[in-house]
Order: C-alpha cells, then structure tokens, then sequence
C-alpha cells in the first residue's frame, strides 16, 4: 500500500517536517519536528510541532515513531518534546549520533557525565535497518556527507532525503560541517540513485530558488536527470570541486550553536540550574 505523506514547512529555517502514515491501519510516523526558536530572546515555543500534532489528532493516527534524518545545525528539534505528548511513539536517529555527540562534547565542555551513547533517544538505528510502521515497509539508507550521522528514509515508495538532495533546482547539502565530506555525500547520492525512478523524493529543506514557491516533492527519476549538482552523470571530482567552492561561501547558520547543544540531547534542552532557569552556551571563538 502507498503511504499518505503530509508536508508541513517551517518558515524560520525553511525545513520541511512530514507525517507519513498506513492509510490502512493508521499507523504513522513523524520526521524532522521544528521547535520554534527565537535567538535574539532564546525564547522557545510549540506552534510548529502542535500543528502536526493537530493533524494527527484530527486523523486518528497512531503515531509510532518520531524520525530524526540526523541532528540538524539549523533549527531545534521537537523529538523530545513530542514524545512527551504522544506516549506510544520512540525517538529515533542513526547510531552515527554517538559520533558526533563524541565531536561536540568537548565543543561545549558538556563534561564526562553527559552521555555520548545515544541514550538520549528511544532507539537508535543501526545502517540499513528495517522497520515497520503498521504495514508499511521502512529501511534506514545511511547518507553521510552533510553530517557523518545523517541517514534517509524509505517508506514504501517515499524517500526521505534528509539534508542529502535537495529539490533538482537546489542541488545538495552542504557538506563543510564537522564531520562533513563532500566525495562521501556524492558516494551517498549514488545509493539512492539506485532506487526505482518513480520513488517520490521528499527534501528536508527547500529555499525556494529563483524566487519560486518553496517545493518538497519530486522523484528519483528528476534528481538523476536535473539535479543541478549530481543529475545528468556529473562525476565524483566535479561535484566535489563544485560542493567546497560553494561551501566556502557559506555563513554559519544562525541557530547552529543552540541547535546542536539541542539536538544532541534529542531536542531536549539542558537541565535548569538552581534558578529554575535552562541556559544555553555559546563557544566563543571556537567553530
Ligand atoms: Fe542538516
């Protein structure tokens, strides 16, 4: 049966959450939740997570996972918070999220006691796993390269890409963050390029190029013959070359220090100190 995928975007960080559900048994899975945040207050809010909480409550879906494709630099997580809504789902990412809780520990002196294990999720997914959600056939397909953790997801014949493709006219991730590799993303794109042309592709991100309307939807088929960085047989060098001279002219994402102090600890922020107040770090002078 073809799973129903519903798109919601966050404007903030123009990143792409989906609900995906068994139009039979209505079972459901949630991917890439967006926790609101306010950089300039560090203020937090719901309202992006509440909307798919809404959808799914207005379905009558039994939501099983909550999917994280790998932990993102540009907006927070609302895993750990939607867990504590929705009782029966596990918060899930690939087991390469020890790898890089391992990389920024030290970045933000996090100390022995934080755990670098994974714990902080439900279950972590090891590469190629096979799961279900009701009875729709799902599988891990690692796609390192933007991070080393980053994984896709196949359900049925809907991929999610995570930050791997972007819509054909956005190309690809970038790839200069620590743990990023831009011939490793290219060798990542290759496997999905496998997959069957008519797989609908669904992106992680979409800025609207060009000044036209944000996208989400595609097929294998267009990324292989469009894809302005890797359609069309572009070869490994090319694209790598293409991939760091692009990199290098990128900013720093705005939200990237309290999104990856975030999300490594599944979307949940530091504990409150004797205040009651939860404080966030910013590492001078260190990425
Ligand atoms: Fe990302």
């Amino acid at each position: 049966m073809r799973p129903e995928v519903v798109p919601f975007f966050h404007d903030g960080s123009n990143t792409w959450s989906y609900v995906v559900h068994d139009p039979g048994s209505r079972a459901a899975a949630i991917i890439d939740p967006v926790l609101d945040f306010d950089m300039a207050s560090a203020r937090t809010s719901t309202s992006s997570a509440e909307r798919l909480l809404a959808y799914v409550g207005e379905h009558g879906l039994d939501v099983q996972w909550i999917l994280e494709t790998h932990a993102h630099a540009d907006h927070l997580s609302a895993g750990d918070w939607l867990r504590r809504q929705l009782p029966g789902a596990r918060l899930a990412i690939g087991d390469g999220i020890r790898t890089v809780q391992k990389t920024f520990r030290p970045i933000f002196n996090l100390g022995d006691h934080f755990p670098v294990d994974g714990s902080q999720f439900d279950h972590l997914f090891a590469a190629d796993a096979r799961f279900r959600i009701g009875a729709l056939d799902a599988r891990v397909i690692p796609v390192p390269g933007h991070t080393s953790d980053s994984n896709a997801y196949l359900v049925g014949d809907a991929l999610f890409t995570g930050d791997s493709l972007f819509m054909p006219d956005g190309g690809t991730a970038r790839c200069d963050f620590p743990g990023g590799d831009a011939a490793t993303l290219y060798r990542s794109i290759q496997r999905l390029f496998e997959l069957p042309d008519e797989t609908r592709v669904f992106v992680c991100h979409d800025y609207g190029p060009g000044g036209r309307d944000v996208a989400c939807e595609t097929t294998i088929g267009a990324q292989k013959r469009d894809n302005i960085h890797v359609g069309g047989g572009i070869d490994e060098a090319t694209f790598v070359a293409t991939r760091e001279a692009r990199d290098a002219t990128l900013s720093m994402p705005a939200l990237i220090l309290p999104s990856v102090q975030t999300n490594l600890r599944a979307g949940a922020l530091p504990e409150p100190e004797a205040n009651g107040v939860r404080y966030l770090k910013l590492p001078v002078d260190t990425l």
